[in-house]
Order: C-alpha cells, then sequence, then structure tokens
C-alpha cells in the first residue's frame, strides 16, 4: 500500500468530497484525523440521500486508525487546540488535506457582506490557518505533503464573487506556499475538482443539474473517490518531485475553455 502507516488529516471529512478523499487515503494504509463540524455525514438532496456510516466506521472497517475531531477551521484557536490534541493522538502528522468548503450561490447583487465574509473565512482564511499550524509538524516527517481542495471555478465566474474569489486565491496560494516549504522537502499542491456528486450541490434544481451534464465532456459527473485517488496520488511516492501544482479533475469540463 502506497500511504502504509503515515498520518493524514482531512478537514471536512465527514461529508461528500472530504469524506472521499479520507477513506481513499485509509484505503493506501493512512491513519486519518477526520475533522469536521459535525460527526454524522450531511444527508443531501440530490447525492447521499441515505448515507449512514461516519467516516471513522468506515475508515476502521479498512483496518486503519481514524479519530473524529470537531473544529470550526475559521477560528484560530480551535485550530491550533487540533494540531495539540492529534499530534498527541497519533504522534506525528505527515498529510494535511485542506478539503472543508463551503459555497453560498448568490451573486455580486444579493450576497450580504456578512456572507461574503463567511465564506472568505472557511474556504481562504481557515485553509491559511489549517496550513500555518501544520507546518512544524509536516516538516519533521520525512513525507511531508499538503494537499489544497479548490475547485474548476478558479478559473472562471459561474459560483458567486465570494466563492470564486477563494478558490482562486488557492491555486495562488499553493505556489507560494510550495515555494516557502520546498527545502524542507513538503510538497504543496491543489486540486480542482468539477462537478461532484455531494451535498454541497442541494442548491440545484434538476434543470441546472442537466445543463452541468451538458457542460461535462465524460459521460457522468464526479464522486467523492474521484477526488480521492487524485489526493492519494499527490501524497504518495509517486508525486514526490511534484509540488506548486494543479491537478484539474473534472471529468473535460474546463477542456474547452
Ligand atoms: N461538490 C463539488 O462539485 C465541488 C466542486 C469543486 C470543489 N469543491 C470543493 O470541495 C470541498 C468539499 O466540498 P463538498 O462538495 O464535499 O461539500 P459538502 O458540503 O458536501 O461537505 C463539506 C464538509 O465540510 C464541512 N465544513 C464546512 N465548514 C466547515 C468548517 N468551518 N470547519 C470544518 N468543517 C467544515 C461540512 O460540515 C461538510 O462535512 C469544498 O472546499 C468545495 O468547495 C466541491
Amino acid at each position: 500500500m502506497r500511504l502504509d502507516g503515515r498520518i493524514a488529516i482531512v478537514t471536512g471529512a465527514s461529508s461528500g468530497i472530504g469524506r472521499g478523499i479520507a477513506i481513499e487515503l485509509a484505503r493506501d494504509g493512512a491513519n486519518v484525523a477526520v475533522v469536521d463540524l459535525e460527526e454524522r455525514p450531511k444527508q443531501g438532496k440530490h447525492y447521499d440521500t441515505d448515507i449512514q456510516s461516519t467516516t471513522v466506521e468506515e475508515i476502521e472497517k479498512l483496518g486503519c486508525e481514524s479519530m473524529f475531531y470537531k473544529v470550526d477551521i475559521s477560528d484560530e484557536d480551535a485550530v491550533k487546540d487540533m494540531y495539540k490534541q492529534i499530534s498527541r493522538d497519533f504522534g506525528c502528522i505527515d498529510i494535511v488535506v485542506n478539503n472543508a468548503g463551503i459555497l453560498v450561490p448568490k451573486n455580486m447583487d444579493d450576497i450580504s457582506v456578512d456572507e461574503f465574509e463567511k465564506v472568505v473565512s472557511v474556504n481562504l482564511t481557515g485553509t491559511f490557518m489549517v496550513t500555518k499550524y501544520a507546518l512544524p509538524y509536516v516538516k519533521k516527517s520525512k513525507f511531508g505533503r499538503i494537499i489544497h481542495i479548490s475547485s474548476q471555478q478558479a478559473f472562471g465566474g459561474g459560483g458567486g464573487p465570494s466563492y470564486t474569489a477563494t478558490k482562486a486565491a488557492l491555486v495562488n496560494m499553493t505556489k507560494d506556499t510550495a515555494v516557502e516549504v520546498a527545502s524542507n522537502n513538503v510538497t504543496v499542491n491543489v486540486i480542482c475538482p468539477g462537478y461532484i456528486e455531494t451535498p454541497l450541490q442541494d442548491y440545484h434544481t434538476q434543470e441546472t443539474i442537466a445543463e452541468a451534464k451538458r457542460r461535462t465532456p465524460l459521460p457522468r459527473f464526479g464522486t467523492p473517490k474521484d477526488i480521492g485517488r487524485s489526493a492519494v496520488f499527490l501524497a504518495s511516492d509517486d508525486a514526490e518531485w511534484i509540488t506548486g501544482t494543479t491537478l484539474i479533475v473534472d471529468g473535460g469540463w474546463l477542456a474547452p475553455v
């Protein structure tokens, strides 16, 4: 297995893409700290409608260790405490996946300043804080890996002003941190998913889902497992000389752009 014995943190890992990443990291042998606001998975309107088991339960079925940490990644003190607790419980930290994110499906015209700032506080400031306080740990690891989850929306409009701005910012933050920590043999990369079947898509209507299907060249939407396998690759030794890179995993959505 590619990640045998490594210790990973995945934020937003109770539901959707984060859950898929946490499970795939464990399938390749990693022990995983599951970080989220809630331990129970979200039941979506269109996807994961009857999901029941927790991510920790799924990881334990794979024979790996896992614990849940209730943390709001936009709270600096909570993030600092999280690292103290996880390093006590697991001993070290090799892989940090910044997946937690939110979307307010509103336009410039109708989004409030509070809503805009809330998205920034989770998607950008939260990712920044989880990365900043990870550095002492991943620098000590022989396999230090930081992986951000951005979006295809980083490269164009359509996701609302707050979401697209934060996701574009993550692409550049990836490059900056990659340069900063390269001499410590830590890699920093970002995955930009396309349309993935998760509860985040609850705001869609049947019409907008059909439109997204038409825009996706491959004949299906993505799943959390698709993003999970990409994260396993970036976390593995196969990717040890890849840093500062953007991996687009979108079924071809951006190919015509
Ligand atoms: N679903 C997609 O099509 C898609 C596409 C591109 C990018 N993404 C990105 O992937 C990531 C995961 O999206 P998803 O579709 O799985 O969403 P989701 O809503 O299904 O799951 C997100 C998880 O993050 C957790 N979370 C939210 N705010 C948090 C906070 N402050 N602290 C800790 N945990 C928090 C939620 O509780 C939830 O479990 C997000 O960053 C999202 O922007 C999703």
